[in-house]
This record gives C-alpha cells, sequence and structure tokens, in this order.
C-alpha cells in the first residue's frame, strides 16, 4: 500500500529486547509506548507534506497553537494482533481512515487520502512489531489530526499535523472479562442532534469526564449517556456502544444519528445478521432498559469497542438504585459467541469470509 508521498525514515533507538519483553508482559492499557511515531503534516495550498516515520518525541506547541484554544483535534482507536502463527493482522483499518474523514469534514479539517491514513498506521506497526504483546493482548494505534496553526482568530485553522502513535494493552476493564457496572448520568449528556456526537473528536470525551469521575465515584466501571432532548433514550457509554440481548433472542441496539458510529457495534450487526438473529437499530429508552431487566425480559446488556472489544454489563446504576442483568456475574450466552466469533476473526483463528483482515507485511 503506497500513497505516492515519500515518508522520511529516522530510526529510534529502541528499547532493548528484555526490558520491551518485560514492559508488554502485562501492559494494561494506554500506559506504554512504543518506540516509533508517524507525523505528516497540512498545509492549506500545499496540502499532505514531511510524512516521516521518527523516534516518538514530544512535539514543540507555540501557545497560540489553534488545538490549545479552539480543540480542533481528531483521532481514531484500531488493533494490530499477532496471531498464532506470527502474522500480523489488522481488523477493518480502511474503516476507521473514513470515519476519520468523516470526523474530519465534521470539525472543519482536511482529508487524508484512505491509502496515506493506512500506510502511515502500516509503518509504526511494521517499524514496531516487536512491541505487540503475545496472547490476549494486542497493540493499540491511535492517529489523531490537530490543528498548530499560531493565531487567535476563530475559524478553520491552515497548518495541522497527523499523527500515529501506538501502544502494546492488555484488557481494557481490569476483572478477567466479569461483567462490568455502569452509572446512568442523569445530569450530563454526551450529545445533541446538529453536535459533534457521531465524530471522534477530543471535545466529545473532554465533556464526558465529569460523568465518567460520577460512575467511578459511585463505584462503576463507566458511564452511559441519555439522549440530550428528552433524558429517555439511551445513547452509548463514556467509550463504547452498546447492546440489549432480549429474551426472544433478538437484539436492539441504539440508532446512529448522535453516537459515534463504532466500527465494532456494525460487525456485530453484521455477525449476529448472519446467524439468522434479529437485529434492530432502534431508540430504547432507560424506563424500558429497567422494565425488562426486572421483568426477565432483557436477557443480556453488553458494550463494545475497539479498546473494550465486547464486555458484559451486569449492574445498572443510577440516582435512586440499581438493578441487575441475568446474574451478574457472568456473561451471557448471546455475549460469548459474538465476542468469540469476532475475536476469531480479529485474531485471525477463523476464516475471514468478508475480507475484514488486514495483513501487515
Ligand atoms: N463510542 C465511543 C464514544 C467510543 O469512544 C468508541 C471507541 O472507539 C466506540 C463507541 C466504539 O467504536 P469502535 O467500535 O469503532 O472502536
Ligand atoms: C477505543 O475503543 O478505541 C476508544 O477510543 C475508546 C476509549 C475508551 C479508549
Amino acid at each position: 500500500m503506497t500513497s505516492g508521498l515519500e515518508f522520511r525514515v529516522t530510526p529510534a533507538t529502541p528499547v532493548p529486547a528484555a526490558e520491551r519483553a518485560k514492559l508488554i508482559e502485562d501492559p494494561g492499557f494506554g500506559k506504554l509506548f512504543t518506540d516509533h511515531m508517524v507525523t505528516i503534516e497540512w498545509t492549506e495550498g500545499k496540502g499532505w507534506h514531511d510524512a516521516e516515520l521518527r523516534p516518538r518525541a514530544p512535539f514543540s506547541l507555540d501557545p497560540a497553537s489553534a488545538v490549545l484554544h479552539y480543540a480542533q483535534e481528531i483521532f481514531e482507536g484500531m488493533k494490530a494482533y499477532r496471531g498464532r502463527g506470527g502474522e500480523i493482522t489488522m481488523f477493518r483499518p480502511e474503516q476507521n481512515a473514513r470515519r476519520f474523514n468523516e470526523s474530519a469534514a465534521r470539525m472543519a479539517m482536511p482529508q487524508i487520502p484512505e491509502d496515506l491514513f493506512l500506510e502511515a498506521v502500516e509503518k509504526i506497526v511494521a517499524a514496531d512489531r516487536d512491541w505487540i504483546p503475545d496472547g490476549d493482548g494486542s497493540l493499540y494505534l491511535r492517529p489523531f489530526m490537530f490543528s498548530d496553526e499560531v493565531f487567535l482568530g476563530v475559524r478553520p485553522a491552515a497548518h495541522y499535523i497527523f499523527c500515529v502513535i501506538a501502544s502494546p494493552v492488555g484488557p481494557y476493564f481490569k476483572g478477567g472479562g466479569k461483567p462490568v457496572t455502569i452509572w446512568v448520568s442523569d445530569t450530563y449528556t454526551r450529545a445533541a442532534t446538529g453536535g459533534t456526537g457521531a465524530a471522534k473528536c477530543g471535545g466529545n470525551y473532554a465533556g464526558s469526564l465529569i460523568a465518567q469521575a460520577e460512575a467511578i465515584r459511585q463505584g462503576c466501571d463507566q458511564v452511559v449517556f441519555l439522549d440530550a432532548a428528552e433524558r429517555r433514550w439511551v445513547e452509548e457509554l463514556g467509550g463504547m456502544n452498546v447492546f440489549f440481548v432480549m429474551d426472544d433472542g433478538s437484539i436492539v441496539t441504539p440508532p446512529l444519528g448522535t453516537i459515534l458510529p463504532g466500527i465494532t457495534r456494525a460487525s456485530l450487526i453484521e455477525l449476529a445478521r448472519a446467524d439468522g438473529v434479529k437485529v434492530e437499530e432502534k431508540p430504547y429508552s432507560f424506563d424500558e432498559w429497567k422494565a425488562d431487566a426486572e421483568s426477565g425480559r432483557l436477557r443480556e446488556v453488553f458494550a463494545c469497542g475497539t479498546a473494550a472489544v465486547v464486555a458484559a454489563i451486569g449492574k445498572v446504576r443510577f440516582v435512586g438504585g440499581e438493578f441487575s442483568i441475568g446474574d451478574a456475574s457472568t456473561a451471557g450466552p448471546v455475549t460469548q459467541k459474538l465476542r468469540e466469533a469476532l475475536v476469531g476473526i480479529q485474531r485471525g483463528e477463523s476464516n475471514d469470509e468478508r475480507g475484514w483482515i488486514r495483513k501487515i507485511a
């Protein structure tokens, strides 16, 4: 895969192999970083230029850089896996490239050719392949773009930096796959119609942190947001989409619009439908959720995303109470089956009928 843009390559002095091996034994999530990064610049009138694979290092930013004031910043999250046979694969990376450009369009930022996005990601994966943990771990890739034009006027910037960094990761939730507990925010919302909810921009996460902090204070793992207009309809978690499994085997998930169009979400919908499961993308209210959990009509709930993969939700807390789903301590059969189907494809252990896997040379 080449984009036509020449990459300058400055190899890093790598972390010694023994030290790296020790670091990635138990990497946690997003705390460790590899030796390299990719940077590419964009200038109005010139387009993309100065593509580089180079040692990971801090940026030098002018205090008037636009991103520091008006938050023109977007990102992606994707993973590279090492299969049992040693081959390195990625899961639907072209979907991340596409969504990155959708986020860019919403934030009045430049489009990056998909080939260039993919080449940048592949370059760092290839350079830092020894950082990919074995077993359940993976290399989390974080492509992002921000405005660094030096000015204080409010308008789209004329200069941007695209960058990819990589982080060896283990499971997002500690707890060995035990169902997580989530907090329903009745105070804060994440996105409104016409807003930026469907874009993967840093600002969405900045606005979610106070609710996430409240969730932690309430003894929960994640926050779930309701819609901004009526505070009634379930939207998504701080960093994951959500699915509901009913007693007739059918699945409900909130429709697109103000939520992030998750690639895991879309993949699970496709896998479930191919398995004959009825999946409805339709509004589902918090009141229905509570009533269905209490009546037993709701059998399983799970969160999904690149970082979290598929995580069962066992308990739901809200102002004034809490309820459980199923026995609250084990992931239900539908959740487990979907998780296994997805992970099997992602790790190259099952047949990739849909062409979702991209091998990295
Ligand atoms: N929703 C939010 C707010 C997220 O941050 C993420 C993670 O990227 C997702 C959903 C899931 O998206 P994906 O499956 O593409 O990782
Ligand atoms: C991801 O799943 O890639 C995200 O960006 C979500 C975040 C919780 C790490």
